[in-house]
């Protein structure tokens, strides 16, 4: 298929990947050419470190990275197949590109958003209604390259043969999809969060440490990476962020907790070169 993804940061250049590791051809669009620059140097790092760890071979690096070309002006996306927003989370931002990407690309184009926390039904609203047949959610998780459920989530108007398309389409790019309602948070993030706030009340209640915690969910539940890890990797102001719509969606259960409020205005954020609920390596 002839693919395009719009955004290159965390999500996108990712996105882009998977899709040509299964041999589609790929345009990738960002705001300037060093977005797109360092987009292809971390995937190139993503793909050689996978070599490392045998999760691809050596001589599936350099085509699936031609696969991938990069496209500043988004008119070269008009004969695009499916096409995949993943530009920041943001209203503002979001509702002109897809206005761009429905005016660029043919009507059989199918548009779908990353979005994780904008109903799809909003976003729906600034694509023409005629579109809005082949506008979905697509909402991958980090990282893209390693975590294989995509939640597919169609808005009011779309096609059910657009659903099941993208559906098959995410299996053949080796991807498990699960059909989720367009609802706040959609299915994982309304689990996770529950679970990361009572994980929160029980440091504040003194219970037991961020650290054991982690450890009982790694080894009491089978669970890769505890919350405290998990916030840490994601940030807790993403984590704050999320439970607040969710809080305005459903009520009480998703207030955040008070000590991640604190926490996050603290500074111990967790991300990048930040220190979370745990301290920085080496300080
Ligand atoms: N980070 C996650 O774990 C995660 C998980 C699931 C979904 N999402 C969603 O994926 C989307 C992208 O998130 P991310 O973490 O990759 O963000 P990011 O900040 O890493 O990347 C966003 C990219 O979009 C580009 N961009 C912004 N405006 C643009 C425009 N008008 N045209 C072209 N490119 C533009 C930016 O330059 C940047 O490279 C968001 O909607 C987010 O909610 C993120």
């Amino acid at each position: 298929m002839k693919i395009g993804v719009v955004g290159a940061g965390l999500m996108g250049a990712e996105i882009a990947l998977v899709f040509a590791l299964a041999g589609h051809d790929v345009l990738l669009n960002d705001r300037d050419q060093a977005s797109l620059d360092r987009a292809l140097a971390r995937l190139r790092g993503v793909l050689e470190k996978g070599v490392g760890r045998g999760l691809y071979t050596a001589d599936q690096v350099e085509p699936a990275l031609a696969r991938i070309r990069p496209a500043l002006d988004l008119k070269a996306f008009a004969d695009r197949e499916l096409v995949t927003e993943a530009v920041f989370e943001a209203l503002d931002i979001k509702a002109p590109v897809l206005q761009s990407l429905a005016a660029i690309t043919a009507p059989a184009c199918i548009i779908a958003s990353n979005t994780s926390t904008i109903p799809i039904s909003t976003l729906a609203a600034h694509v023409p209604p005629e579109r809005r047949g082949k506008f979905l959610g697509t909402h991958y998780f980090s990282p893209v390259s390693r975590m294989k459920l995509v939640e597919v989530i169609p808005g009011f108007d779309t096609h059910e043969a657009t659903v099941t398309q993208v559906l098959q389409i995410m299996q053949e790019i080796g991807k498990t999809p699960i059909r989720v309602k367009d609802v706040a948070g959609f299915a994982v993030n309304r689990m996770l969060h529950v679970f990361m706030i009572e994980a929160v009340k029980l440091v504040e209640e003194g219970v037991a440490t961020p650290e054991d915690l982690d450890t009982a969910c790694r080894l009491g539940l089978g669970h890769p990476i505890g919350p405290f890890a998990l916030m840490d990797a994601v940030t807790s102001s993403l984590c704050v962020q999320a439970q607040e719509i969710m809080q305005e969606a459903y009520g009480e259960r998703f207030r955040p907790p008070a000590l991640l409020k604190q926490r996050v205005r603290a500074g111990y954020v967790g991300g990048k070169g930040k220190p979370g609920w745990y301290k920085l390596p080496g300080k």
